[in-house]
């Protein structure tokens, strides 16, 4: 066993996103405040369903996002699927200082006033991308993931990366496999390679060409006399800008028109521009939270949960944040779709120190998606059963496809 861990595992982990890792939720809600699950490559974790425990350790003192410092034992690449989560030295594998002097490179970029300033390429990307889908037969089935959701998050964080467009086919490749969690051990590896290949393409053309983007800010960071970004430091930072900015957004877009496509009324409150649908955002993060697990977070020392649950110093703890919002005794009936619900509570962007510091533009891109989809097709549908695409993965709530009949367009 890799990673040591003092107990047998109670069940496995399903590689499967949407109805399968949502019942698997509900199992692991009634068995315990945490439950020992089998992951790949012979792993074990303590899986945390529960809002309220996943909310205690999210800001516990003794839970690390450093392996290193739990596991000193830990060789980096021994668990190759695990290699893109715990290895990489960015903000999201440290603690305390480590992780603000990383973070705040960042954040400026992040605002609300940033964010603001690009919504009207967001809407200008999401105009463009409908005026092409018109072509469409309205009756024919087309995969709205592909031609839309999927879309806008790619050519906006590539957009705010500056990311030159031949290298985008590649990068985009390697992103799609990083959150798969079916992977061959060799698979995973190529993949780490792969990702490493393109940010390193990525860093050299945008030393010789800097910009007015990310890229060109991080690497100033990495220039720059006093306390410079390390070259991992600068590459692991691209990677997590790229992977966290997209396959989550893309995920909420995804769920969201599927939610919203369902009933005549909630279509015509997302069509109406002037409105706001950030309701309708807040209640799909809540019932299909985009990002279900995010490995991997570590005990520094025993940590007891009552009901004879003790975590052991240096065990690996999986934090669920899909299962608060989905848990009935924090939101009632928590399948039904409801925009007007009272007291809505999630953890779809974390708690804490390492909140999600992308989630105004995520919440952005997704209204203007879904708004500007349903005011030029209202009478978009879902075409069968969209549980058929969920992604083999137990770490987004991906979406393989979004088959939908888009309907006559609005004229
Ligand atoms: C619906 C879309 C999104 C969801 C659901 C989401 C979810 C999350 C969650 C749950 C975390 C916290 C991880 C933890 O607890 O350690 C996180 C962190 C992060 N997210 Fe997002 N995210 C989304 C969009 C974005 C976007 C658009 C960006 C950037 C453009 C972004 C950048 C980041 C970064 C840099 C972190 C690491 C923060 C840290 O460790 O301090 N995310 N995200």
């Amino acid at each position: 066993m890799p990673i040591p861990f003092h107990t047998d595992p109670v069940t496995t982990m399903p590689n499967q996103a949407g109805r399968c890792m949502y019942a698997k939720i509900d199992e692991l809600r009634k068995i315990g405040p945490a439950v020992p699950v089998s992951l790949p490559d012979g792993m074990t974790a303590w899986s945390v369903v529960r809002g309220d425990i996943v909310a205690q350790l999210l800001t516990h003192p003794h839970v690390s996002r450093d392996v290193n410092k739990a596991v000193p034992s830990y060789i980096p690449g021994e668990v190759p699927w695990l290699a893109p989560w715990a290895d990489l030295q960015n903000m999201t594998t440290k603690d305390g200082d480590e992780h603000s002097r990383l973070r705040r490179v960042v954040v400026p970029s992040l605002t609300n006033r940033k964010v603001q300033q690009l919504r009207p390429a967001i809407e200008r990307i999401s105009r463009e991308l409908l005026h092409g889908l018109a072509d469409n037969d309205p009756d024919v089935v087309i995969d709205v993931h592909a031609e839309y959701s999927y879309q806008i998050p790619t050519l906006v964080i590539c957009d705010l990366l500056g990311l030159p467009h031949d290298q985008r086919p590649e990068v985009l490749r390697v992103f799609r496999l990083v959150a798969r969690t079916d992977l061959s051990p060799q698979e995973a590896d190529q993949v780490h390679l792969d990702l490493h290949t393109a940010m390193r393409t990525l860093i050299a053309t945008k030393r010789s060409h800097p910009g007015d983007d990310l890229t060109s800010v991080l690497i100033a960071e990495s220039d720059k006399e006093h306390d410079p970004l390390s070259e991992d430091e600068l590459v692991a930072t691209l990677l997590l800008m790229i992977g966290g900015g997209s396959q989550t957004t893309i995920n909420l877009i995804d769920h969201a028109l599927a939610d919203v496509s369902e009933h005549s009324q909630l279509r015509r409150i997302a069509a109406d521009r002037s409105n706001n649908s950030r309701n309708i955002i807040e209640e799909s993060l809540r019932k299909d939270c985009p990002v279900m697990n995010l490995p991997m977070r570590w005990a520094l020392e025993d940590i007891d949960l009552g009901m004879n649950t003790i975590i052991k110093a240096g065990e690996p703890i999986l934090l669920n944040y899909g299962g608060h919002g989905r848990d009935p005794d924090t939101n009632s009936e928590p399948e039904r779709f409801d925009i007007d619900r009272e007291h809505r509570q999630h953890l779809a962007f974390g708690l804490g120190a390492h909140r999600c510091p992308g989630s105004q533009l995520a919440i952005l891109e997704a209204e203007i998606a879904v708004s500007e989809f349903f005011h030029a097709f209202p009478h978009a549908s879902t075409a069968g059963d969209i549980d058929a695409s969920a992604g083999p993965t137990f770490i987004g709530n991906d979406l393989l496809r979004l088959p939908m009949r888009l309907g006559e367009r609005n004229a």
